[in-house]
């Protein structure tokens, strides 16, 4: 069966806000494994890497900013579909947009403030998760898998 991983990031509002325990409760509702997970202060340098496709977009320094204001939690999530299912569940970029019943659409407003980040592509999440993850990730079988999958 084709396995994907992601890169999921709570931002420091959603550390700061107490989301934690709910973002990871949905991901681990829908079935996907935690692979890997830490909570760290972000270096600037990191998070200017990590957003640096956005570099010339005039929020990038505000951007850069919010990342380093408090700790994100880093998280790997794997499972089929994952990649796009994961953003689904985070919903739109801007909060406004969200639907309701999404991570975004519950918990947020404002794109500046948006709680949580979600690779948005397989190449992107191999990407984001070597350089948040350069220890690498947990290998674990999740043992419910032949009650998630057929
Ligand atoms: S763009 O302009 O279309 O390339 O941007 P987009 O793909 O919508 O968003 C890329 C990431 O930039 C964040 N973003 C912002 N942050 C702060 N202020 C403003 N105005 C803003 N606009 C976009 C957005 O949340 C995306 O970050 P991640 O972490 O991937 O969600």
């Amino acid at each position: 069966m084709a396995m994907e991983q992601s890169y999921i990031m709570i931002k420091p509002d959603g550390v700061q806000r107490g989301l934690v325990g709910e973002i990871i409760k949905r991901f681990e509702q829908r079935g996907y494994a935690l692979k890997g997970l830490k909570i760290m202060n972000v270096q600037r340098h990191l998070a200017e890497k990590h957003y640096e496709d956005l570099s010339s977009k005039p929020f990038f320094p505000a951007l850069v900013d919010y990342i380093i204001s408090g700790p994100v939690v880093a998280m790997v999530w794997e499972g089929k579909g994952v990649v796009a299912t994961g953003r689904k569940m985070i919903g739109a970029t801007n909060p406004l947009a969200s639907e309701p019943g999404t991570i975004r659409g519950d918990f947020a407003i404002e794109v500046g403030r948006n709680v949580i980040h979600g690779s948005d592509s397989v190449e992107s999440a191999q990407r984001e998760i070597a350089l948040w993850f350069p220890e690498g990730v947990t290998e674990w079988t999740q043992v419910a898998k032949p009650w998630i999958y057929e």
